[in-house]
């Protein structure tokens, strides 16, 4: 497995340029099921997530072209030869679920593994399945598996959500798209993603409205037609890099970066002591000398601070002066990070939902494992600080998320390396 090697202790300097949004391209590929036309999409992020979704697409009969290295993905389900999402596939990743929707509203059936947990809690589906019941579909779960079946189609509904989810929202939005009716989405999350998959959806003949509120209107339609999108600006990926700049010191432009999805980060880092312009370009982070003062992080869904970016804050409240308290509401399992930071010299404690970040005036290289995405990425950030070598092993948590990690930072005068080796 390969590790990342980091000599850290030198500031950032230059621009890097934001790719497509993962979690906004997982939603999107998968919506390619609900057309009988092509899709096209532009600026999507090459990575182990979304080439892993190309594959169970074609699995499902989609024809996808999307040469190694390129950013143009064109999907094509002209029609579906299997309804079935098996066990191996769902289990990588948990965003494949997020086909089970598509293919009940195009087919009428389908059958999808559970996803089961991860690494930073259970992650139950309920909100998702709760939501395709309102709209008429039966639902068993057997041997682990979702069967869900709309024989007569789905009809719209009025879902209020108990609480604020992504993925159930964006699910039950790409299974209303076909439905017969209108379909009202309450409590409905208001990230960035969602608006974009709606904006896409919307380019393919959709009537959606209130994507980005907490109201999400959904007026069924027959069929969608062909649509070309471009894919939204990583937002956690911009502000990885804006948390690398800010901890690390120097001053980058983060190319394509929109500040307007990044607006409780921004907060945070201003207060912490780095700058931050929004520029036609993209979005800059400058500390050039001032010292980083202690700030208390807490998740929450958006426009709130994401949880996604979390671990990464954290690892910068690490050398910020005075003591930071990082609540994590959204996740019950999301400190994996924890202990492996305070193998760099670090002063974590965490108990329950809280961690308690004393500010250390340096941190020191060391050997550390990556756990999961955002974890993995935290401890890039803390190695970029920490004087010395940082090895970073099982770096195939941020393959998964990060494109081009090591020469992005590159870019901007980090020095990270690649190796191959065993974790
Ligand atoms: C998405 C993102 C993930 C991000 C998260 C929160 C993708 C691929 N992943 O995950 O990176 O960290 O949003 O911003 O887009 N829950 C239930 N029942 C459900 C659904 C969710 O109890 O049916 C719970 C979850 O366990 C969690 C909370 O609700 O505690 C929020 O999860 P949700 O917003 O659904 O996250 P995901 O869509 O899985």
């Amino acid at each position: 497995m390969d590790k990342l090697v980091i000599t850290g202790a030198s500031p950032l300097e230059g621009s890097l340029p934001i790719s497509g949004a993962k979690n906004s391209a997982l939603k999107l590929m998968a919506a390619a099921l609900l057309m009988e036309e092509p899709l096209v999409l532009t600026n999507m992020p090459n990575l182990a997530d979304t080439r892993f979704m190309a594959r169970l697409l074609q699995s499902l009969g989609v024809t996808v072209e999307w040469p190694t290295g390129e950013s143009l993905c064109r999907l094509h389900a002209a029609s579906v030869s299997s309804t079935i999402a098996p066990y191996d596939l769902v289990r990588k990743m948990r965003a494949t679920f997020n086909v089970l929707g598509p293919l009940l509203a195009r087919v009428g059936h389908a059958t999808v593994s559970l996803p089961g947990g991860c690494a930073i809690g259970a992650r139950p589906v309920d909100l998702h399945l709760k939501a395709f019941e309102a709209m008429g579909a039966d639902i068993v779960i057997e041997d682990g598996y979702v069967k869900a079946a709309a024989l007569r189609g789905l009809k719209g509904a009025h879902i209020q959500f108990p609480f604020v989810s992504v993925g159930a929202t964006e699910h039950a939005m790409l299974a209303a798209v076909l439905a017969d009716g209108e379909t009202v989405l309450e409590n409905a999350a208001c990230e960035p993603e969602i608006g974009d998959l709606a904006t896409c959806l919307n380019a393919a003949g959709a009537r959606i409205s209130g994507a980005g509120t907490s109201v999400v209107r959904i007026d069924g339609v027959r069929s969608l037609r062909a649509a070309r999108h471009d894919v939204i600006a990583d937002r956690i990926e911009a502000g990885t890099y804006a948390i690398a700049a800010a901890a690390a010191g120097g001053d980058v432009l983060l190319q394509g970066a929109r500040a307007q999805d990044l607006g409780a980060l921004i907060e945070l880092l201003r207060r912490a002591g780095a700058g931050v312009e929004a520029e036609p370009g993209g979005v800059r982070i400058r500390r050039n000398g001032q010292g980083l003062q202690a700030v208390d992080v807490d998740t929450r869904p958006y426009p709130g601070f994401p949880t996604d970016l979390q671990a990464q804050f954290m690892a910068l409240m690490t050398v910020a002066g005075g003591v930071s308290v990082v609540r994590e509401n959204i996740f019950e399992n999301r400190f994996m990070h924890a202990p492996e930071l305070n193998r760099l010299g670090a002063d974590i404690t965490v108990r329950g939902a809280e961690a308690t970040v004393r500010g250390v005036p340096s941190l020191r290289g060391a050997q550390v494992m990556a756990t999961d995405l955002r974890a993995s990425v935290s401890l890039v950030i803390a190695g970029l600080v920490a004087e010395g070598e940082t090895t970073i092993n099982r770096v195939y948590h941020l393959d998964r998320g990060f494109e081009r990690l090591e020469e992005k930072l590159g870019r901007c005068g980090a020095q990270v390396r690649r190796e191959s080796g065993s974790a």
